[in-house]
């Protein structure tokens, strides 16, 4: 039986239903005929509802990942040898890596105590006469508190300021949307995200200087994606989301491995990253399947932002009543996951584990993931206490449209019953 149906939460599933007609469609008529599909009036759909979303942009870019978004900022902003990019020392391989693959050099600012977040204080001691852009993250969505102060500076000393909106698609801070305050800004819809087009990214240049640099790097050095890439993600898409059902907390192995093998799935080398060298896919556009996918979610964003900000309220409730430390900036976000921190943190993912709950551990190194080689970025070890420190104790709880507030509730008792177990 366990083979057929297992218990399964977990950290995803945005994507519903419509998207999985969707794509089955997509991937049908991708079958048949791939250059002008119908689907293409959806590419410019998704575009025009992220221009009109984030009107005070200059302009809008759309990639097959977020990371080629960001390393097409770099590259028109003219980063190269010798040039530095302060990146979070609490941040994910793509980003460091995008640095890397222009020539610059990443340099690593860390967060603040018992924080997610860089700050004006972590970053200004990383700036030198070499620094040419700074990437900021809002990490899980939680904003950057300091973000007006840490853009004063960067205009001071005519340095370019790069949002990493990743985690943090329609989340405003102070009545402006985060993404409109720096020079650029990225965001993913990569499977794990605010909305899942399984790889996706969006850029927003900010100034009109950047927009046509942008522009002139995207018809130089990237490409549409071809049918192959867009067949694998579709099928990946499929199959997972026949398989996994998240908000009745199962899954069907079976099926999800017979539906990838009748689509004759090749998934795409992701491992690449791990070693900071350039994945398949890396200089590609957005394509109309998955802006297709993304559209149908993206309509729905305020319910869905709703509903992360009431699961996350009622996690940071929960965590103050019954005493347990919580992290700062947290309050009342729509957050991606709702982060905490726990000293035996390993053990209480696995106890966890094996009642049918998935925590999860972004970010489990402060460059995650824990297997890249994070020498070869040139982080030192020690460089970033806060985010080390950060990184081996967080613990996160699903905040997605696939976890109810019963289950929520059920959720955050078998994980409390579990903390005061160690305590
Ligand atoms: C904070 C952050 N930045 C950048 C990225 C890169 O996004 P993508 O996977 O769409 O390239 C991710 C996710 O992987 C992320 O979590």
């Amino acid at each position: 039986m366990a083979f057929i149906i297992q218990k399964y939460t977990e950290g995803y599933g945005t994507a519903g239903v419509k998207e999985l007609a969707i794509a089955c469609f997509s991937y049908f008529y991708s079958l048949l005929r791939y250059r002008g599909s119908t689907q293409e009036l959806e590419l410019s759909k998704y575009f025009h509802s992220i221009r009109r979303y984030y009107s005070s942009s200059q302009m809008v870019f759309l990639f097959f990942r977020g990371r080629s978004g960001l390393f097409a900022v770099l590259r028109a902003l003219g980063i190269t040898n010798g040039d530095e990019v302060i990146v979070p020392g609490f941040t994910c391989i793509p980003v460091p890596n995008a640095v890397v693959f222009t020539g610059g050099k990443p340099v690593f600012a860390d967060i603040e105590q018992n924080s997610v977040n860089v700050s004006l204080a972590t970053i200004e001691p990383c700036i030198s006469k070499n620094t040419k852009a700074i990437i900021v993250q809002h990490t899980f969505g939680a904003p950057v508190a300091d973000i007006d102060q840490i853009l004063a500076l960067c205009r001071e000393q005519g340095i370019a300021l790069i949002e990493d909106c990743c985690h943090a698609l329609g989340i405003s801070y102070n009545g402006k949307l985060l993404g409109t305050y720096g020079d650029a800004a990225f965001f993913s819809t990569e499977r794990s995200k605010m909305i899942s087009s399984i790889y996706g990214g969006i850029t927003l240049a900010n100034t009109p200087h950047l927009s046509q640099r942008i522009a002139e790097i995207v018809s130089r050095e990237f490409f549409p994606p071809d049918k192959n890439h867009i067949q694998s993600l579709l099928t990946e898409f499929i199959a997972n989301n026949l398989a996994i059902w998240p908000s009745l907390g199962i899954r069907f192995p079976i099926l999800g491995y017979y539906a990838s093998r009748a689509m004759r799935w090749k998934p795409l080398n992701d491992q690449a990253a791990l070693r900071s060298i350039k994945a398949d896919g890396y200089d590609r556009l957005l394509s109309a399947s998955q802006a297709a996918i993304s559209l149908s979610q993206f309509r729905r964003l305020s319910s869905i932002l709703n509903h992360r900000r009431i699961l996350s309220s009622y996690y940071d409730r929960e965590m103050k009543r019954r005493g347990y430390a919580t992290l700062k900036g947290l309050n009342n976000k729509p957050l991606l996951r709702y982060p905490f921190i726990f000293h035996k943190r390993d053990e209480l993912i696995q106890a966890c584990a094996s009642e049918g709950i998935t925590l999860g551990r972004w970010f489990e190194s402060c460059i995650h993931p824990a297997a890249c080689n994070i020498e070869k970025l040139g982080y030192r070890k020690g460089q970033c206490p806060n985010a080390e420190w950060l990184s081996a104790h967080i613990v996160n709880l699903p905040t997605h449209p696939g976890i109810s507030l019963r289950r929520a509730r059920y959720i955050i008792d078998r994980v409390a019953k579990r903390i005061t177990g160690y305590m």
